[in-house]
């Protein structure tokens, strides 16, 4: 169908080095990675996987945000897995940004005295994380923190303790931080500008700005493929050269991007990313804090939305055990039209899912509170994996039990990913559990009712028997932590 669009074609425009520039004549899935290499002979960045794993490739990118300093927000992201016309609107930040009238920024000469790169070839990109993370802090992190925000980054010869004492010392010298309010005026101008159709040879990138006109140009362009993070997309486009001839961005649209705490729900925009997704999880239930962190790795998360991880429906999706577990529902739009599915009903069968023609995920609810008042509840989600960063599970788990007063469960939510063709429930498991004492013949009971909930496959990640035993033994582990009493009662819970 013909749709007549009111904004113009017009270039991509972005900041970098100091102005606003209008890029023309590239392919809407060139990525930024090689934008900047091919085109612009940056080579600073670099490229190893290709597909978000390594972390050489780290970029930092500025967006409007009225909550961050002077209305700016930075965040590390793989450069390889984003497409240019995603960098609209915004600031891009490569490693030549950093040094100053030939003087080295005080992480890059950090890492020069603490001898903190060997071959170099992660360097750039360990320097632009920690980068975004020192711009980001008024104090000084933790050696775990820092870990954390190196954990993209792969580094193969020179080891992580020079590079932590790196990151640290360069804390310990006086450091000027980025001027932000200027670069938030340029892109206050940009967002003044139409919003971006942008078309080359034929493919051809739309960037709404409002839900209405996301609503609108979906229904019309039901097979335009629609991009979000692009954690997913990217790797299509990389790694399986597919050819993506249109693309319907969800990353301009502001009200996709929402959080809301209302006294019933916890409400969060599908293009919200997986950081901010995670942390707003984390205050409704600090169950959620672990998985936060092992859910790939920071720029991934940064970049990555909540909704693109539920819309993708891997067997392996971290979020939606968790999310089903807590009893989420998952808000559709088609058109001028909304409904409301629980997500466990959203996954028909292996990356089948409920959504139709024209329809897109516009939120998640979820529930404040898991029970009656005056029940306790505990929630935990567990990923299991080969690495502690960086990797997909082998089995992801997430349980929720709501406690009545003399101890007994009187409701059990138990779902697993890495078990079955979609994230499911242990329905069996869930029934062994409910009136039930939770004392170890109960959770024997739940374990072995796991058996009668799941046949797992083999796979390259894992043996049946493997997943199985996992499965298993996280129950087991759900209740060793419930001896420790580390439970939340729910008059406790605030948000
Ligand atoms: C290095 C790396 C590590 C990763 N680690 C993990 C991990 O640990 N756990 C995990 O679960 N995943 C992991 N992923 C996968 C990916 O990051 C997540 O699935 C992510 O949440 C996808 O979100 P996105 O916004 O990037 O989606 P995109 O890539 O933009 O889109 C993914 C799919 O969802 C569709 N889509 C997006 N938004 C909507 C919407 N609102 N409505 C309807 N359809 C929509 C798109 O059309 C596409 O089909 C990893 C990926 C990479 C590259
Ligand atoms: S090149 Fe490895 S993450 Fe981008
Ligand atoms: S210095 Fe060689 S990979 Fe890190």
């Amino acid at each position: 169908m013909p749709i007549d669009f009111n904004d113009p074609l017009r270039p991509i425009r972005f900041w970098f080095r100091g102005e606003i520039r209008s890029v023309t004549a590239v392919s809407p899935t060139r990525s930024v990675l090689q934008w900047l290499r091919e085109d612009e002979a940056a080579t600073g960045t670099k490229e190893g996987c290709g597909e978000g794993d390594c972390g050489a490739c780290t970029v930092v990118i500025g967006s409007r945000d009225d909550s961050a300093p002077e209305g700016l927000r930075l965040e590390a992201v793989n450069s390889c897995i984003q497409f240019l016309p995603t960098l609209d609107g915004k600031a891009l930040f490569t490693i030549e940004d950093l040094a100053r009238d030939g003087e080295l920024h005080p992480l890059q000469q950090a890492m020069v005295d603490a001898h903190a790169s060997q071959c170099g070839f992660c360097t750039p990109g360990i320097v632009m994380s920690l980068w975004a993370d020192h711009e980001n802090r008024r104090q000084a992190p933790s050696r775990a923190e820092l870990c954390e925000a190196l954990s993209g980054n792969l580094c193969r010869c020179t080891g992580y303790r020079p590079i932590l004492d790196a990151a640290e010392a360069a804390w310990r010298t006086p450091c000027g931080k980025l001027a932000r309010a200027p670069i938030r005026a340029a892109l206050e101008d940009l967002a003044a500008e139409p919003s971006l159709h942008y078309s080359h040879d034929k493919a051809v990138f739309h960037a709404p700005r409002s839900l209405e006109a996301l609503a609108a140009l979906r229904l019309a362009r039901p097979d335009a493929r629609l991009l979000a993070g692009s954690t997913d997309v990217g790797l299509w486009v990389n790694k399986q050269l597919k050819e993506l001839p249109e693309l319907i961005y969800l990353g301009a649209v502001d009200e996709l991007k929402h959080l809301h705490f209302s006294e019933e729900w916890l409400e969060i925009g599908a293009a919200v990313t997986l950081s901010d997704a995670f942390a707003a999880l984390t205050r409704l239930d600090p169950g959620w804090q672990e998985l936060g962190l092992r859910f790939a790795s920071r720029p991934v998360r940064n970049a990555g939305t909540l909704g693109g991880n539920v819309a993708n429906g891997s067997p392996i999706g971290d979020s939606m055990p968790g999310l089903i577990a807590c009893r989420a529902r998952v808000v559709l739009q088609q058109g001028p039209t909304t409904r409301e599915l629980p997500l466990e009903d959203f996954y028909l069968g292996y990356q089948k899912t409920a959504l139709q023609s024209g329809e897109f995920i516009r939120a998640l609810r979820i529930p404040r509170y898991l029970g009656k008042p005056g029940e306790t509840r505990m929630f935990r989600s567990w990923k299991v994996s080969k690495r502690q960063d960086q990797d997909i599970s082998a089995v992801c788990a997430a349980f929720a039990l709501c406690f009545d007063d003399i101890g007994q469960i009187q409701g059990a939510r138990i779902a697993l990913g890495g078990m079955a063709p979609t994230p499911r429930r242990a329905l069996q498991a869930e029934r062994a559990l409910h009136g039930q004492v939770f004392d170890l013949r109960a959770v024997e009971l739940a374990m072995a009712a796991l058996e009668a909930d799941f046949q797992p496959i083999d796979d390259l990640r894992a043996s049946a028997a493997y997943r199985m035993q996992v499965a298993r033994n996280l129950l087991r582990r759900l209740w060793m932590e419930y001896q420790n009493q580390q439970w939340l009662r729910i008059d406790e819970v605030s948000a």
